[in-house]
């Protein structure tokens, strides 16, 4: 039997249906990026004919994108990409388009995660829209016989990039990805503030507790980490950095933070985010030595960074003292609280929203442009409607350059910066900030090796 979708699943859909699209509703009246894409979209349908398999973080603003896509003509299937971080009343209300259906259900684990995933396969994508990889993966596992008819993906998240690399480095990525997470629109925002304002906040709402006066240790000074460095030191919390890379370290230590091995910093922290991308950062030796009533919470994509199976072992009593909060109790009496099972804290606690609103924007924005020109890239038709699209909305011929202009052969690719600035411009229009332009000496001057002093 397949898997149903969950209008299929739920007790009263159309409850849900309700709530969700006032969720939808709320998020996409604070997404301008996505309104002008759709209203483009609408005008010229290029995904006419497009079939788009996605695993995301299936709340409000996701949602916004699907609707999105769908507005310029794509048929969708969408899944979780995490067990705990779909709204179900979201995941309904899409489900009520007629070009969408969402499979995509909370507490789904295991088997049933893949069964969901599976059913998004069979609407035999042309395009796959991922978060984490675990789509791509999939698919080059289980449907080798789909990937002639993908024309292209995009990933959204740090991990899906560098599982995608490994992949591609071993000649085995056989459809273009595009990196979305890499270019500075997504990462300098999403990653910076979006991770460090949303994990922080549902830290504080989970736990009712304050960051003021306490020491909060970070693992992993990357973007993500960065950001929730920088924020809880905005909190009036004394922050400890924990590396491996030397310059990442030394830039957290030129930041004014603290630096240690997690050997150290364990007997130091109240509250404890991994962010690292990597496993068992924090293990059994560092549970030894924590303080009673330290909080651990990790922001990274996978549930392994704090390694809950050597918690366990060491732990006499395991309780949930709040929602989203197992408290372990160990048998010298010390009680270490995990939040939201390990799992992404800013996504799949139990009233997790994810990212700001703005910030998901400007990510979404980009995943749109890129689906675009994955289309594009293949149409020499919509190119030029594309290309005069665009000289209309920002009146600069540099933006066209990369409308469709490479047809993308297998492996992970950079977005073209083009269709970065594309969706900055967009943005700062919506804000109603005005910017210089190059004059034409400056451009030349810049471009000239010769000028010195
Ligand atoms: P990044 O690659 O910029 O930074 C990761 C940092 O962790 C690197 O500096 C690396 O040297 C360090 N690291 C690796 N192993 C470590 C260890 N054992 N101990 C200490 N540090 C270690 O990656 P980015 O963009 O900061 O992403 C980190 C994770 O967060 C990824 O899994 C990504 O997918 C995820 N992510 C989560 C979001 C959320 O909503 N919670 C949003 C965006 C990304």
């Amino acid at each position: 039997m397949s898997y149903p979708p969950i209008s299929e699943q739920l007790d009263d859909p159309e409850g849900a249906r309700e709530e969700g699209r006032r969720k939808i509703d709320w998020a996409s009246g604070h997404m301008p990026i996505l309104a002008a894409l759709r209203e483009e979209f609408e005008e010229l349908r290029p995904f006419e004919g497009q079939r788009i398999a996605m695993a995301m973080h299936v709340e409000a603003k996701t949602a916004a994108l699907t609707e999105t896509l769908a507005a310029g003509g794509a048929e969708i299937a969408i899944a979780g990409c995490n067990p705990l971080s779909t709204h179900d009343d979201v995941s309904a209300a899409l489900d009520a388009n007629e070009n969408i259906t969402s499979y995509a259900r909370r507490g789904v684990e295991g088997e049933e995660y893949y069964d969901a995933i599976e059913a998004v396969i069979d609407l035999r994508p042309t395009i796959t829209v991922d978060d984490g990889g675990d789509l791509v993966f999939r698919i080059h596992e289980e449907h080798p016989d789909l990937v002639d008819g993908i024309i292209g993906g995009c990933e959204e998240t740090t991990t899906g990039v560098h599982r995608l690399r490994a992949m591609d480095e071993d000649g085995a990525l056989r459809y273009p990805v595009f990196a979305v997470n890499d270019t500075p629109m997504k990462r300098l925002f999403d990653n910076v503030h979006g991770t460090g304002e949303s994990a922080l906040a549902n830290i504080a709402l989970t736990t009712n507790l304050s960051f003021a006066g306490k020491t909060v240790v970070v693992a992993g000074y990357g973007d993500c980490g960065r950001g929730v460095a920088k924020k809880a030191a905005g909190q009036n919390a004394r922050v400890i950095v924990t590396e491996v890379e030397p310059r990442r370290a030394l830039e957290a230590h030129m930041e004014g933070y603290e630096v240690m091995p997690m050997r150290e910093a364990a007997a130091k922290g109240d509250v404890f985010v991994t962010v690292t991308g990597n496993r068992d950062v924090i293990t059994r030796e560092h549970f030894e030595a924590m303080k009673d009533g330290a909080l651990l919470a990790n922001a990274g994509h996978f549930d392994v960074e704090v390694n809950l199976d050597e918690l366990s072992d060491l732990a006499a009593n395991v309780r949930e003292v709040r929602d989203g909060v197992m408290e372990y109790e160990t048998d010298d009496g010390r009680r270490l609280n995990v939040l939201a099972a390990g799992r992404l804290v800013n996504l799949a606690g139990p009233l997790a929203l994810g990212h700001p609103v703005e910030v998901m924007d400007q990510s979404f924005g980009v995943q749109a442009v890129c689906v675009r020109e994955l289309v594009a890239a293949h149409s020499g038709g919509l190119r030029d409607r594309l290309a005069e699209r665009l000289r209309e909305r920002l009146g600069r011929s540099d933006r066209l350059e990369a409308v469709g202009e490479d047809t993308y052969g297998p492996g992970l690719h950079e977005v073209p910066d083009a269709l970065d600035r594309e969706v900055a411009t967009v943005k700062l229009a919506a804000e109603g900030i005005d910017i210089d332009a190059l004059t034409d000496e400056q451009a030349d001057y810049m471009d000239d090796w010769r000028h010195g002093t």
